[in-house]
């Protein structure tokens, strides 16, 4: 595809993304700026900005933590982001923030990925303002699907609400899952087979949900018969609403502390 890529910050999330875009030959190849990590990647990496190659890059993602976005994007010559996209995977760092900290005004995209990405199972949330055209953001799109799927939303406020629900989604399907080996413990089950069944049972269900079309509620249906054990496990969840209250009663938490963390 051509494109040379630059990441400030080759972590968790950084590296996932960068190391699964080599792998599928979606860039041609990656410089990083990062100071601890070790060499087994395979991008290279440069422990200061200052050590970089005089390269013009097609695309820079920002991926440190939230506070050291200015740091980190202020080390680099304005040469290097002459004809960049600039991409952020930082929680509520906002688009005036960083076009604010770039030294140079470039098309800039925030994207809000989760844990998953690093299973190449991800979701993405991605928004773009005006000055990112279609050919950009569907290249955006071929990369970021490599680690899972991407989608874009219309308004920059809507990643606070991506972020509640995708964002920080795994850890509620985590606890749902805690929850429920812990339940298959107390009905006499072995603790490994517990935690098998729960990941098993997640995965399955998940499949059947991505598939085309799928309607949650049917597949719920398709499993509950008239005054059978899933009817009576059902009854209980939704009893004057338990669990659809909890969950939006959480996502709304959630929600409430992306706006609060971005300065909101
Ligand atoms: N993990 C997630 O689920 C997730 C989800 C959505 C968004 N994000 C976003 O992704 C970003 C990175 O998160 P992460 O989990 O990947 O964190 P991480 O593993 O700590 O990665 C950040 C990396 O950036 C390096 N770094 C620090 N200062 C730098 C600088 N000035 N220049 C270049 N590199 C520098 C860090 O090195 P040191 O360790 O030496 O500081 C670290 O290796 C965050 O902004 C977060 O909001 C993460």
């Amino acid at each position: 595809m051509g494109l040379n890529a630059l990441f400030l910050g080759y972590g968790r999330m950084g590296a996932a993304l960068g190391e699964a875009w080599l792998t599928a030959g979606l860039v041609d190849g990656i410089d990083a700026v990062d100071p601890l990590r070790a060499q087994d990647v395979k991008a290279r990496i440069y422990r200061q900005a200052a050590d970089l190659p005089a390269t013009r890059y097609d695309l820079v993602v920002m991926a440190v933590k939230p506070a050291m976005a200015r740091e980190a994007l202020s080390a680099l010559p304005a040469s290097q982001l002459e004809k960049a996209t600039v991409m952020s995977v930082m929680a509520g760092v906002s688009i005036d923030t960083l076009r604010a900290a770039l030294p140079v005004q470039r098309p800039v995209v925030r994207s809000m990925p989760n844990t998953p990405v690093m299973v190449r199972q991800g979701c993405v949330g991605l928004y773009a303002g005006n000055d990112v055209s279609s050919t950009l953001r569907d290249t955006l799109t071929r990369l970021l699907n490599a680690v899972g799927r991407a989608f874009w939303v219309q308004n920059e406020d809507q990643l606070h609400a991506v972020t509640a629900i995708s964002g920080s989604g795994p850890a509620y399907y985590h606890l749902f899952s805690e929850a429920l080996a812990d339940a298959a413990v107390q009905l006499g089950l072995p603790r490994d087979l517990a935690r098998q069944l729960a990941a098993q049972t997640a995965l399955g269900a998940a499949t059947l949900q991505a598939q085309e079309g799928a309607d949650f509620a049917e597949l719920r249906q398709a499993v509950t018969s008239p005054n059978g054990t899933t009817h009576a496990a059902i009854e209980a969840f939704e009893a004057g609403h338990a669990l659809r209250r909890l969950v939006h009663e959480a996502a709304e938490q959630a929600r409430k502390r992306s706006v609060e963390l971005a300065g909101g």
